[in-house]
């Protein structure tokens, strides 16, 4: 009998509480309050190329960043890309093989990022990840997001392909703490999917990679179906590779920090962005991908892109 007064008034209480206590909503998104109520689709977000590739060696050619992952998060980017191999049977993040760049595990890696989460409340990230290996989704993958505890964050779609125009508000994310999204370039929509690891190409499209022309030609290089070109986000692979072996026809392609600086520049990024723009429905790209973030001025470039 009294406990189910009791448990009247807590309720009773609660009612009263939760009419009073606004809910709270997010007021300043990914640093601004101007993104809260932007779609996903329609922000510009600055990447990092292989993340965990960094190194201050100049000697260690796979590198493609200076600066580890939470500077790069620190300096403003907002999606982190990474390429993946397996080594003695655990996943490695590695740059193209794990004897050229290995870049430890990818549960480590993603226990990383959850820190920044955590420490972060308001932010919404993006993973872009390359399976080349084709690993499992379901086996191989989400044990390592369930670990590091990233799983629950992400976003789910309600139903895929997500067209470019359909994505929630950043504010939406934060409020609803799923805030992370997480992008597969391969093996993403077969039988072993996972509902947050979302097929890349079906919903972005890509400008090519390993550009060796600092004028960064555009046109779409990698996109899939069933939506409209023009209904996807897009990315540029604004990094600049030098062949280190020009003779014989073989390539060598590395990422050469001298020039980054001028790539990593205002003028450099928009041209590209301001090139590609005509095959993305005169929209600007959604993800600026970079090779050595903490070089040149890319957030300022970004910022112009999002019309700040
Ligand atoms: C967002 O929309 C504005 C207005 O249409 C456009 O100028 C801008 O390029 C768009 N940015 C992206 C990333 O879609």
């Amino acid at each position: 009998m009294f406990s189910r007064f009791a448990f009247g008034l807590l309720s009773v209480a609660t009612l009263a509480l939760a009419a009073t206590i606004p809910v709270k909503r997010a007021t300043v998104c990914n640093g601004r309050a101007e993104l809260c109520g932007r779609s996903y689709g329609n922000v510009t977000f600055g990447g990092a190329h292989d993340s965990f590739a960094f190194s201050k060696n100049p000697l260690a050619l796979a590198r493609v960043q200076e600066v580890d992952v939470p500077t790069q998060l620190g300096l403003g980017m907002r999606m982190l890309q990474a390429q993946s191999h397996i080594k003695d049977g655990v996943l490695h993040f590695c740059h193209t093989s794990c004897a050229l760049f290995d870049g430890g595990k990818v549960v480590d890696y993603l226990k990383t990022v959850k820190k920044f989460l955590d420490a972060n409340p308001n932010e919404v990230l993006t993973l872009i990840l390359t399976n080349p290996e084709n690993q499992s989704p379901a086996k191989v993958w989400k044990p390592a997001f369930d670990e590091a505890g990233i799983s629950a964050l992400a976003f789910v779609p309600p139903a895929l392909p997500v067209k470019q125009a359909d994505w929630p508000t950043l504010g939406e994310m934060i409020d609803k703490g799923k805030r992370v999204v997480v992008f597969m370039d391969a093996g993403a929509d077969g039988a072993d999917k996972v509902d947050f690891i979302l097929p890349e190409f079906q919903m972005i499209w890509e400008a090519p990679f390993s550009s060796t022309n600092d004028k960064f030609p555009c046109k779409i290089d990698r996109i899939d179906g069933p939506l409209k070109d023009v209904e996807h986000m897009y990315m540029i692979n604004h990094n600049l590779n030098k062949n280190i072996i020009p003779l014989f026809g073989a390539e060598v392609l590395v990422s050469d920090p001298i020039h980054a600086p001028k790539t990593n520049g205002v003028e450099s990024i928009l041209a590209d962005a301001n090139g590609c723009a005509p095959l993305g429905g005169a929209r600007a790209p959604n993800f600026v991908l970079l090779d050595y973030v903490n070089l040149g001025d890319p957030m300022a470039a970004v910022n112009r892109l999002n019309g700040f």
